[in-house]
């Protein structure tokens, strides 16, 4: 497989949100989901249009970055999509190899290959449109010293403790109706994509609504891109809600992995974050239809914390509400044992549970 990847990924390097308030965002990823800054840049580093803090947990880096300008890319992607993931980096070895193959296949180029350096050494990224307003961005760190990049400070923060986050599992992208099969083609024609599995409306379905996905993943399997779409239901998708708040396509949700699911809950629910929630009735066949698990039921019960199981294995997941006011992304906690699904035995429960919340805000 790796032979003919003419696009081989490293892995995920960060994630970068356009948020209205970058230093409040580093606020409330460190209290509550504990991830530590490590570096900034902005006006104290001598960049006057924009402020960015650079989070780690794990091997898991958020980038955080706001205009300090009203007439600035950064506000306007604000304005229209509220908070929200700009870019997806990915780490590259050779980021003039990447773009030139991207560009070749008919990426559309954002920013051509480019190296940025300073004392530390230097780096070079290359960035490619993807849906929406997205992008993804090829980083290459080659022998970089410093600390995250080139222009960015170190940040002396102790941080709140880590809640055992550990590294992003996969990044799910919501697109318009008729559009998945569009990006499924995209990825594989660009990027050198395959696709691991794929959802039908059957599969998720309930009384309401329906939506469809497929799950890309890259030559090596270590990036996993679910895209999904609203499927026609009686009632509006969650998929629906989340382009008409999102104003169109975009990330619906980053996974993180833990290595122990029910101290990661506990500790982020003492902070506050609140989680989708399933009835209790999950809970009464769930021992027959997944088998013997390490956890324990009644915890898992407690904390909400879904499980499934496929021929490989089992997998544990959760996930928040939304983190901003608009409908929009959201985090979901993964462990896995084996497993390398999505938890599509969890599909109905969980959508019930959504369209619930959906309810709740008038957008059903
Ligand atoms: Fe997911």
């Amino acid at each position: 497989m790796s032979q003919d990847d003419f696009l081989p990924i490293r892995g995920y390097d960060h994630v970068e949100f356009f948020v209205g308030n970058a230093k409040q965002a580093a606020h409330f990823y460190d209290r509550v989901f504990g991830f530590k800054p490590i570096a900034k840049l902005g006006l104290e580093t001598g960049v006057r249009d924009r402020a960015s803090y650079v989070m780690e947990q794990g091997k898991v880096r958020f980038v955080l970055t706001s205009a300090l300008c009203p007439d600035h890319e950064i506000a306007r992607h604000c304005a229209l999509h509220g908070d929200g993931v700009k870019a997806i980096g990915l780490e590259v070895g050779d980021v003039e190899s990447a773009m030139r193959e991207a560009k070749s296949r008919g990426a559309s180029i954002v920013q051509p290959a480019e190296a940025f350096e300073d004392e530390n050494g230097a780096i070079k990224t290359g960035i490619i449109r993807y849906a929406g307003d997205t992008v993804f961005k090829f980083v290459e760190r080659g022998n970089y010293r410093g600390t995250f990049a080139p222009g960015y400070v170190p940040l002396d923060a102790k941080g709140s403790e880590s809640v055992g986050l550990a590294a992003i599992d996969h990044i799910v992208t919501n697109v318009d109706l008729g559009e998945m099969d569009y990006w499924a083609r995209w990825y594989e024609r660009i990027l050198g994509f395959s696709q691991l599995t794929h959802f039908t409306d059957e599969d998720i379905s309930t009384e309401y609504s329906a939506l469809m996905s497929k799950v890309m993943e890259n030559g090596s399997g270590k990036c996993k891109f679910p895209i999904n779409e609203p499927a026609e239901g009686r009632k509006k998708s969650q998929i629906d809600e989340y382009l008409d708040f999102y104003q169109g396509p975009g990330v619906q949700h980053v996974a993180m992995n833990t290595a122990d699911i029910c101290k990661t809950v506990r500790e982020l629910r003492d902070r506050d974050i609140d989680f989708l929630r399933v009835p209790d009735t999950y809970y009464e066949e769930l021992a027959e239809r997944v088998g013997p698990i390490d956890e324990d039921f009644d915890e898992l019960r407690d904390l909400g914390v879904l499980v499934d199981r496929d021929e490989d294995g089992y997998l544990l997941q959760i996930f928040t509400q939304p983190v901003q006011d608009r409908p929009t992304l959201f985090f979901e906690v993964i462990e896995r044992h084996g497993s390398r699904g999505f938890g599509v035995g969890n599909f109905k429960a969980l959508f019930v549970s959504l369209e619930r919340e959906q309810d709740r805000r008038g957008n059903l």
